[in-house]
């Protein structure tokens, strides 16, 4: 989708499609000579937040598209809703360009910023698709401009940059978790990695040699049953000054979680293509952040490995050494998350960051306590929380804070080595939280436990938390 700003009339915009609130459809019909008929059509459509009613006119925006109610809510939730229902709306009509008259559509508290980004975001969401593997192609949504009518053209031009940045962003987060777990191993996801690399970002990978020489001994762990080498990518954007310590963001990219020799039961191992989605947001944001040109530095790390049973696998009650020295007992090889996630975030300390997020779909209990409305927030930095919980807010992708009191540290006690991999069943999501937290005391560092919002049984990933995370680093950029 290809987004840009006009300024001026909405009644002399030339547009195939001009989208206006039903508190302006009587004025502007009127202007377009098509008042009767508007009178008509608003007389036989619901007068509803989120239906929308389409009017033809010979002049030159040939359709006009009458959203909400008379008297809309100035709320967030009608806006979101009324812009669902335009993007539905839009896909639909089979036209190659729609105006979107956001001025118009009043919201408290929010400029045009903030309604552009939104209203864009549902637009391009409703339109993607993931047909990679379909032999007959679903035919394509013929809607191929969107432009934003308003007066403050300078502030619309931003927000389209960003939206489409962010657009870029979310359909490679989408894509890349959407992919079967045949085609996206450790590999692909790297060469995903490498495919960011241009002007101003270079792009490492690390491979297994490698994490056997840093002493990643709870990362290797994970991928001793498969044949698939594990691989640990790392994108360095510079959009900032060299000296300037960069924003750190490591992604749980397990290809495949079986679960390893505690396997998986059935019905939750059908879904585990999707357990490398931190990963996929962590490059998604990265390629928001370049396509945008943030000024700041960026570090977008992809922990890369398979979670598979065999003959080499790793066994419940083996003890390994982390990279940061201390050692880990296995007591479920399916607490396989942090075991990569703990060596990722030590290797984080060579960059001197200014705050570490790792994003991960960590734990079922994330699921269970929140479900796919919010990711679970966990922080050992106040400001840090704060500012991603403002974020999360801001772009309509909700995290949630959780609590990482010191008391949930002694369910990680284990009798032989200096901490075990689980916690016992109680508090899941917040345990697993806290056992990253021991190898993050050299920076602020936030956690993002993503497991429900991340994807949708039957619709595949859903690109959270690039739009979060996005917002994040605009906001600290200015
Ligand atoms: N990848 C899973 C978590 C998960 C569950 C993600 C559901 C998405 C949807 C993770 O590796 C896992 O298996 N966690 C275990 C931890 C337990 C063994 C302590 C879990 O949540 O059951
Ligand atoms: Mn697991
Ligand atoms: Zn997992």
């Amino acid at each position: 989708m290809k987004y840009s700003t006009k300024t001026g009339n909405a009644t002399s915009a030339t547009t195939a499609c001009l989208v206006v609130p039903r508190s302006r459809a009587t004025a502007i019909a009127e202007a377009l000579g098509i008042g009767e008929q508007m009178r008509l059509t608003l007389d036989s459509t619901e007068n509803k937040t989120g239906h929308v009613a389409t009017v033809f006119s010979s002049g030159k925006p040939s359709r006009l598209l009458v959203v909400g109610k008379q008297d809309e809510a100035k709320t967030v939730a009608a806006f979101h809703k009324n812009m669902q229902a335009v993007a539905k709306a839009v896909a639909k009509l089979n036209v190659a360009d729609a105006t979107l008259c956001l001025d118009d559509f009043e919201v408290e508290d929010k400029n045009i910023h903030w309604k552009t980004r939104i209203a864009l975001a549902a637009i391009s969401h409703a339109s993607y698709r993931f047909d990679a593997y379909k032999s007959k192609k679903p035919k394509a949504a013929k809607l191929r401009r969107v432009a934003v009518l308003a007066k403050d053209r300078t502030a619309a031009r931003l927000a389209v940059r960003h939206a489409q940045a962010l657009d870029a962003g979310l359909a490679l987060a989408k894509d890349l978790g959407n992919q079967p777990p045949n085609v996206c191993n450790p590999t692909f996801v790297a060469e995903a990695a490498d495919a960011l690399a241009t002007d101003g970002v270079t792009v490492e990978v690390i491979e297994e040699d490698a994490m056997a020489e840093l002493g990643m001994g709870a990362f290797l762990s994970v991928t001793k049953g498969t044949d698939t080498p594990a691989k640990m990518s790392i994108v360095r954007y510079q959009g900032a000054a060299a000296n300037e310590a960069p924003c750190v963001l490591i992604g749980k990219g397990i290809t495949f979680d079986s679960g390893g020799i505690n396997l998986k039961t059935n019905a939750s191992i059908a879904e585990m293509k999707f357990d490398m989605c931190g990963a996929a947001s962590v490059l998604g944001v990265a390629k928001a952040v370049i396509d945008a040109q943030l000024p700041i530095n960026l570090i977008a790390i992809t922990a890369a490995a398979e979670n598979m049973p065999g003959g080499r696998a790793s066994r419940p009650g083996d003890i390994v050494t982390t990279m940061s020295g201390r050692t880990v007992e296995i007591l479920n090889t399916d607490a396989e998350g942090r075991l990569v996630l703990c060596d990722a975030l030590t290797y984080a300390e060579r960059f001197k960051p200014r705050v570490v997020i790792d994003v991960a779909t960590l734990t079922g209990a994330q699921v269970v306590a929140l479900g796919s409305q919010a990711s679970a927030l966990y922080a050992n930095d106040e400001g840090l929380a704060d500012a991603l919980l403002a974020a999360g807010e801001q772009s309509s992708d909700r995290l949630w804070r959780m609590p990482m009191w010191e008391e949930y540290q002694e369910q990680l006690k284990s009798t032989c080595a200096d901490m075990k991999n689980i916690g016992g069943s109680a508090a899941g999501s917040i345990t697993a939280a806290c056992f990253l937290s021991r190898f993050a005391k050299a920076f602020p560092w936030a956690h993002l436990d993503i497991a429900g919002p991340s994807y949708k049984k039957d619709k595949g990933s859903t690109g959270r938390p690039v739009s979060a995370l996005f917002q994040y680093l605009l906001d600290s950029a200015s």
